[in-house]
């Protein structure tokens, strides 16, 4: 059992920045976070600030400048992208900004990909079961391009949590629901944080979701300004018993 106090993630002096023709660019400076296991942390900031970059370091999608990114003990700034995938693959769900579902494959051989990379059983039937859970039970068999936004986001949300992740990342992952859905989408984030407690980073401009979560940190032109705590609606606490993610996810239509 995890407990609250473990470090998931740790962050030192990371800085990123790039080359562009005649100047180099900084676009992280100077980032210090811990990160408990079972935690829920919102990234706010304006647009342009450095919340997507700052969230594909600490997945370790991409490397940092200088500084260090520590996940579940894998230091993510000395490896390379081999090393990098391994780890994700284990620890690790993803929520993009843009979806990143490939064009060519279905809505479910999409969802089964990162279960299948992770060598993780009955992928194709969890696949199914996620699907129905976002509510494209109808869909599975649809291309990215025959579907919209949302229905996209819902594809990329069942793919994220299809490996049962220890620590999920996703950048405005209500950014293109209607209310409704983003509701939905929501209660099933944090029911994933509360029954198996994965850890949540959650980039958003959606000011519910960002008081959702324990713990608010605030970037402004590629620095951490300001970080608050809140008394979020949902707590999260270690698992209190081990849930499966079905389990989960199945809470949520209940
Ligand atoms: N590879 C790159 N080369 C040059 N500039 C980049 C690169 N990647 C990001 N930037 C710039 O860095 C800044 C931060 O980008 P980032 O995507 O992290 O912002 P963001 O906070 O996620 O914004 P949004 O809320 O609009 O998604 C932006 O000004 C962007 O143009
Ligand atoms: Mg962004």
């Amino acid at each position: 059992m995890k407990l609250k106090s473990d470090i998931i993630l740790k962050v030192s002096d990371l800085a990123k920045s790039v080359k562009l023709e005649n100047h180099i660019l900084d676009l992280l400076s100077e980032i210090n976070l811990a990160v408990s296991a079972g935690e829920t942390l919102a990234i706010v900031g304006a647009s342009g600030s450095g919340k997507t970059t700052l969230l594909s370091l600490l997945a370790g999608l991409d490397l940092p400048s200088s500084g260090s990114i520590e996940l579940k003990g894998h230091a993510l700034h000395t490896m390379d992208e081999e090393q990098r995938s391994a780890v994700r693959a284990q620890h690790v769900g993803f929520i993009f900004q843009q979806f990143l579902l490939v064009n060519s494959l279905t809505a479910l051989e999409n969802v089964m990909l990162p279960a299948e990379l992770a060598n993780m059983e009955n992928a194709e039937e969890r696949a199914k079961q996620l699907l129905e859970q976002v509510d494209l039970g109808e869909r599975i068999n649809h291309f990215p391009s025959q579907m919209s936004g949302g229905e996209q986001q819902r594809v990329a949300i069942a793919r994220a949590f299809i490996t049962q992740p220890d620590i999920l990342f996703a950048d405005e992952p209500t950014g293109n629901l209607d209310s409704n859905t983003g509701k939905h989408i929501t209660k099933l984030l944090f029911d994933l944080n509360k029954e198996n407690g994965t850890t949540l980073i959650l980039v958003t401009h959606d000011e519910k979701l960002a008081a959702r979560c324990g713990r608010r940190i605030v970037v402004d032109s590629g620095r951490l300004v300001t970080e608050t705590s809140n008394t979020p609606i949902e707590t999260s606490e270690a698992p209190k018993a081990a849930a499966s993610a079905s389990d989960t996810l199945r809470t949520v239509n209940e």
